[in-house]
């Protein structure tokens, strides 16, 4: 054996089971808990194969590890295995196993790079996406749709070129961050002739209880309107044509820089015109006691003013009347180097029936938002997810299919 341990310890830890990990299975936003020594997420398991890629409706998992690649590599019948291979490597990750089985040979490198040997599957999910520049690239842009075209400038964009655009996206989502950056790494590693990575970026979030919204580093309930979205899936999120991208979705993921210093001195008061929702308890400003009644921007004051005011952040999205689902992640990265400040921020990754629902929000959030003042958006990136991928299939196929 190449390695102690490996496949067969994975699958003893599975087999020994805990208490916990099958009853939480899919219980959103559930943080970390310990069962006699074994987190009580390690064996929940979401099927990699199915009619949706995992990792959108999935309730979301505590760590995310995203990134960004460029292909090395312009001819399709070579990126075509990258997605073959990466099919079967994202089945047997996700379900908690290494790639492939260690082989007897020492004088090769293992298999496997080891780190995840002694952890179970803690809800690992893959999620895949290409862009308008993949499509390009490969020469397949008459497939592309034609609302799939690279974002446009907002107001107040600060992008840069290191975390902007690129050609294809994982989302590796799950309950233990060593888990979710082992799987990026394998898939990585075997595609290593193909493609180059452009940019990634840890993320966390965190909720007590499992009907907990979790809260953002301002300190506000992040993800409250999903409900109302995950309603009408069909309307805000599926994508029908084309044909290969029927089932799929589109990802758009913004790097946002969270200036916490700033926020930190911000009034209670102010706060709360910001996102237009009670910090405490995310229910609307002014009137609302429950997190999840529905915001009203018509109610006025006695002074006939509007009670939610009507450049804060909730009302300002709510009114352009579109929706998405949002999945995003905090992220921290040490000290900015020239401010001295923390370099903090949001991993904003929302799904989307087409790009124009987020479009018309960002357009109306524009100069306008409250929430500018304390944010600024410094990566993008648009990808088009595609459907889930039945047994015997490959991620991609009806795109990439000979
Ligand atoms: C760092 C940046 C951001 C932070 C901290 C943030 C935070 C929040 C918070 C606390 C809420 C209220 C609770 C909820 O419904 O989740 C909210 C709502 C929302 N945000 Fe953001 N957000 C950010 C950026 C964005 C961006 C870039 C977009 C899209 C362009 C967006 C779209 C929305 C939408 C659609 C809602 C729901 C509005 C409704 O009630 O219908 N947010 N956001």
């Amino acid at each position: 054996m190449q390695a102690s341990g490996g496949a067969t310890r994975r699958q003893f830890l599975k087999q020994a089971g805990c208490l916990l990990g099958g009853a939480l299975a899919g219980v959103p936003g559930m943080a970390a808990a310990s069962t006699g020594g074994k987190h009580c997420l390690a064996d929940v398991q979401y099927p990699f194969y199915g009619e949706r890629q995992q990792g959108i409706l999935t309730p979301q998992q505590s760590y995310v590890y995203f990134l960004v690649m460029d292909l090395a590599v312009e001819e399709l019948n070579v990126m075509r295995e990258v997605f073959q291979t990466w099919t079967s490597y994202a089945a047997q990750l996700t379900q908690g196993r290494n790639v492939r089985p260690y082989g007897e040979n020492q004088f090769v490198p293992p298999i496997d790079t080891g780190e995840a040997d002694d952890l179970s599957a803690y809800g690992l999910t893959l999620t895949f996406g290409i862009s308008p520049s993949f499509l390009k690239k490969l020469g397949l842009q008459k497939r592309a749709p034609k609302e799939f075209q690279d974002l446009p400038l907002f107001a107040r964009d600060q992008l840069r070129p290191e975390w902007t655009g690129g050609d294809i996206c994982i989302q590796s989502c799950a309950n233990d961050a060593q888990v979710a950056f082992h799987a990026v790494r394998q898939l990585v590693r075997v595609a290593r002739a193909n493609v180059t990575m452009k940019w990634s970026q840890a993320g966390f979030i965190s909720a007590d209880r499992a009907s907990d919204t979790p809260r953002n580093l301002f300190g506000f309930k992040d993800g409250t309107a999903n409900a109302n979205t995950l309603k009408e899936p069909e309307k805000w999120l599926w994508v029908s044509e084309p044909d290969w991208l029927r089932g799929g979705t589109y990802l758009i993921v913004r790097k946002i820089a969270m200036h916490l210093e700033t926020w930190d001195r911000t009034s209670y008061r102010e706060q709360v015109r910001t996102f237009g929702r009670d910090r405490a308890t995310g229910a609307p400003m002014g009137y609302g006691k429950d997190e999840f009644e529905p915001l009203d921007l018509s109610r006025k004051d006695a002074r006939g003013q509007a009670v939610i005011s009507e450049d804060s952040h909730s009302a300002l999205a709510n009114a352009t009347g579109r929706q998405m689902l949002r999945r995003a992640y905090s992220w921290s990265d040490g000290i900015h180097p020239r401010t001295g400040q923390f370099d903090s921020g949001l991993l904003f990754l929302c799904y989307q029936k087409s790009p124009q629902q987020f479009i018309d929000i960002q357009s109306a959030l524009g100069n306008v938002d409250r929430l500018n003042e304390y944010i600024t958006h410094v990566g993008s990136g648009l990808f088009a997810c595609f459907p889930g991928v039945r047994e015997g299939e490959y991620l991609g196929q009806r795109l990439l299919g000979a």
